[in-house]
């Protein structure tokens, strides 16, 4: 199996590459990964470059990403590169456009002009904005709240458009929230976790009652491939973790597992547009055969020790700022 994986330096890319290289001997695979703040070769280094291929490469750049494309001869184009912190999208939603959007159009177009390759294109659950009834199905509207989220609707709503018109072969595949090693520090988990370590406050957006669903990084890479290897084109499949928790519980679990007291938890005002929760049915990925394993304190505990003896990875990623009392709490994705 050949893969190209675009993204694979980021958090969800380099898990699922280190899965497919422990799990299947066979899989040659190419990262094409432009190396922003969220890529790093950190994250790839113990890989065999027999295997692993790594091509610094811009979505936006049509010409290299064909060029790379035809060179490798994929037989799946595994599509995670995006721009994805919700805060920065409110800030600036410029790049989130070029990158959620335009990125896709250049994928997709490059593919529709390239005989092969199928498009596994990695959406998110943030597409359906705030579920306050049951959890949805993949047939549910699409209600993005934010900038990063409605970009990302809009790069979903393009590879279905292409599978309609062009019967382009892709699958999406909509996870929920991720957490495990090598994310960001300025993620919830992470950066609670090293806030912690530090003995610094943790800031917590609005009264914290805001509910995620979420998924061990590796449980999430066991999903993404039973839906290379037994999903169907065309298809959009949820990716739940089927553990809800709202941040408040993250939180306290997390200073809990460490030892650390409760009262470093400070509350600041809530975020714009911040979605009160996120909450999927999992019926189609779970009729493939798939469900999660990894109980959610196995995987905070795993997670946790992973910072802990990974210092290296994370020390030089904090500014002063991080350090600082008075930090914008960078919250939930
Ligand atoms: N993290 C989550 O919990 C979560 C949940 C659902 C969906 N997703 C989606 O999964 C995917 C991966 O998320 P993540 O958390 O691993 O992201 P991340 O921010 O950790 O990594 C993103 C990667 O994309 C690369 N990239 C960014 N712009 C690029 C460009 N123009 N060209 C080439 N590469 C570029 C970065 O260098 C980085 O390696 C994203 O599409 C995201 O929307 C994430």
């Amino acid at each position: 199996m050949r893969l190209l994986v675009t993204g694979g330096a980021g958090f969800m890319g380099s898990n699922f590459v280190h899965y497919i290289y422990a799990s299947r001997p066979d899989a040659e695979i190419l990262v094409y990964d432009k190396f922003t703040y969220a890529g790093r070769i950190e994250n790839l280094k113990e890989l065999d470059t027999s295997r692993v291929k790594i091509v610094k490469g811009d979505i936006l750049d049509q010409e290299k990403f064909t060029e790379t494309l035809k060179a490798f001869q994929p037989d799946y184009v595994v599509h995670f590169a995006a721009e994805t912190h919700v805060d920065r999208s409110i800030k600036d939603p410029s790049i989130f456009i070029d990158v959620n959007v335009k990125g896709v159009y250049i994928i997709l177009e490059a593919l529709r002009r390239h005989d092969g390759p199928k498009l596994i294109h990695i959406s998110t659950d943030e597409v359906y904005g705030d579920i306050s009834g049951e959890p949805v199905t993949e047939e549910a509207p699409f209600k993005p709240s934010s900038p990063y989220s409605a970009s990302k609707a809009s790069g979903d709503l393009l590879c279905q458009a292409y599978w309609r018109t062009y019967s382009l072969p892709v699958r999406i595949v909509r996870p929920s929230n991720n957490y495990g090693p090598r994310q960001f520090p300025e993620k919830l988990i992470p950066k609670t976790i090293l806030r912690a370590l530090n003995g610094l406050p943790i800031p917590v957006y609005g009264d914290g009652s805001q509910e995620r669903d979420w998924l061990y990084v590796e449980d999430f890479s066991r999903g993404l491939e039973t839906i290379i290897l037994r999903g169907r084109d065309g298809e959009a499949y949820n990716l739940p973790g089927l553990n809800p928790k709202t941040n408040i519980q993250v939180i306290q679990d997390i200073l809990t597992l460490l030892g650390k007291p409760h009262s470093l938890i400070t509350f600041v005002p809530d975020r714009p547009g911040h979605d009160k929760r996120y909450a999927m049915r999992g019926d189609k990925v779970l009729s493939l055969g798939w469900k999660p394993q990894t109980p959610w304190l196995d995987g905070l505990r795993k997670t946790i020790e992973w910072y802990k003896a990974n210092e290296w990875w994370w020390r030089p990623l904090l500014g002063d700022e991080f350090f600082s009392k008075d930090t914008p709490w960078g919250g939930t994705r």
